[in-house]
């Protein structure tokens, strides 16, 4: 099994955040835990390294709430990537298998890539390989420097550059795969003598080369996954990459997407074909949605989302964690949440499941039984179980079960005034 180094110390000035830059999120999920999940579900790593500097215990509480075969060190002060890395040295002492080196802001890095990557490392018996990208503009990236024989034989920075270096346009993709027994003396050899008086990470492949090991290139096919977050603009623009791969997935698998520049759904959302997503709904967290289903337009379905075949979601619905069971209908204005929904149940526009109680803070769960049909506004307050059959008439209030078949009505009795409105105009 191989460990993984991430680095994650930077500060990320330009994010103009108070959030450290690598607990920023897209759909919810935090740039480091993409990072992180990629790597756990190439199924080849079985420890994580987070290096940690700008708001360490931040991050540090994160990983540790959230990853269990990841851990943060620390890495103070930060005096470059190839300093970051030599953090790991006093964990990984007898350690002799392969590590792996990555950034913590480059959150669209795919695991079937570095799966790929590791195993061209492997077949090529690389002691030490590099990720590289072919960019039209490889500015402030470091140029991959080629020998004559195509070998890899450095890596320079764009600061440390001659103008005939800067003219190459494959640069350093920042993702490494070492052979972690044969490239470790290299950390205690690094110097600074470069433009940003830094350890450069990148300098062990010139190492690499001198002390006879086997040093490659992987270049990279799509250069959208090592695609940077240094900014809020950059985050939007990942977000859309990110969304624009989950979309296409979703269409070659035969889901209808009226608008899949409207339509924002997040990677871990499963939906089987023959469903249509209308424009302007928004997807995040895990879902699961089965075939034939319509959502939106404007749906909102928040995670821990289960939907059967043939479910109806319409414009201003609002689920979370639900499961709604086959050739049910919430069509319009309705907010889902906590909730079992049987199958051929109808829920009127302007249901509410009343969840949260904002005093205990505590939720409950709506548990609502085939066939039942629940009027217009009607309010659900958990825990609270309709049973199958039943109908609740539109504008009521449930605050108890509701045995099966029965109708419950809570709205105070229609009066009519014959001629009232006539009697109070002045003549
Ligand atoms: C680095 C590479 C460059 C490559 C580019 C790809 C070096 C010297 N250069 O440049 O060849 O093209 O990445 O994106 O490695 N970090 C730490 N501790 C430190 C310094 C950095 O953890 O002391 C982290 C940062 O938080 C960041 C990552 O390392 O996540 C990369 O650092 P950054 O300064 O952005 O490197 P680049 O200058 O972009
Ligand atoms: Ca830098």
């Amino acid at each position: 099994m191989l460990k993984s180094v991430i680095l994650a110390a930077g500060k990320g000035t330009r994010m103009k955040s108070d959030t450290p830059k690598v607990l920023h999120t897209i759909f919810d999920k935090t740039l480091v835990g993409y990072v992180i999940e990629a790597v756990n579900n190439t199924g080849l790593a079985d420890e994580n390294f987070v290096i940690v500097g700008h708001q360490a215990e931040r991050v540090d509480e994160y990983i540790k709430e959230n990853y269990k075969n990841a851990r943060t060190v620390l890495q103070s002060p930060q005096l470059g990537t190839g300093h970051a890395v030599s953090m790991v040295l006093p964990f990984l002492q007898d350690f002799e298998g392969e590590v792996v080196i990555l950034c913590g802001d480059t959150p669209l890095i795919t695991s079937e890539t570095l799966k790929e990557f590791v195993e061209y490392h492997r077949e090529n018996n690389s002691d030490l390989t590099v990720m590289s990208a072919i960019f039209d503009n490889p500015t402030n990236y470091g140029r991959i420097i080629r020998g004559a024989d195509n070998r890899v034989e450095a890596i320079v920075e764009e600061k440390d550059a001659t103008p005939e270096q800067k003219g190459v346009n494959e640069i350093n993709a920042g993702i490494y795969c070492l052979d972690w027994k044969k490239v470790k003396p290299a950390f205690s050899q690094l110097k600074t003598n470069n433009a940003q008086g830094e350890y450069y990470l990148t300098d062990i492949i010139k190492w690499g080369n001198e002390n006879g090991l086997s040093v490659n290139g992987y270049i990279l096919k799509d250069n959208t996954e090592i695609y940077g977050i240094n900014s809020k603009s950059n985050l939007a623009e990942a977000t859309k990459f990110l969304n624009q791969r989950v979309i296409n997935k979703h269409l070659t698998n035969g889901v209808t997407i009226i608008d899949p520049s409207a339509t924002w759904i997040s990677p871990e959302t499963e939906i089987e074909s023959d469903t249509v997503i209308y424009p302007s709904t928004y997807i995040e967290g895990k879902n699961k949605i089965g075939k034939n289903c319509k959502i939106g337009p404007f749906a909102h379905l928040r995670g821990g989302v289960i939907l059967d075949d043939n479910v109806k979601i319409g414009n201003f619905v609002e689920v979370k964690k639900a499961h709604i069971k086959s050739n049910t209908n919430a069509c319009h204005l309705t907010y889902i949440g906590d909730a079992e929904i049987g199958s051929h149940v109808n829920i009127g526009a302007g249901t509410i499941t009343a969840n949260y109680n904002p005093l205990t803070k505590e939720k409950s769960k709506t548990i609502i039984e085939d066939n039942v049909k629940i009027g217009s506004n009607s309010v659900l307050v958990a825990p609270v179980k309709v049973s199958e059959g039943a109908n609740v008439g539109a504008l009521s209030v449930i605050t108890k079960d509701l045995p099966a078949w029965a109708l419950a009505i809570t709205r105070a009795p229609l009066r009519v005034l014959e001629g009232w409105v006539k009697s109070k105009i002045k003549k």
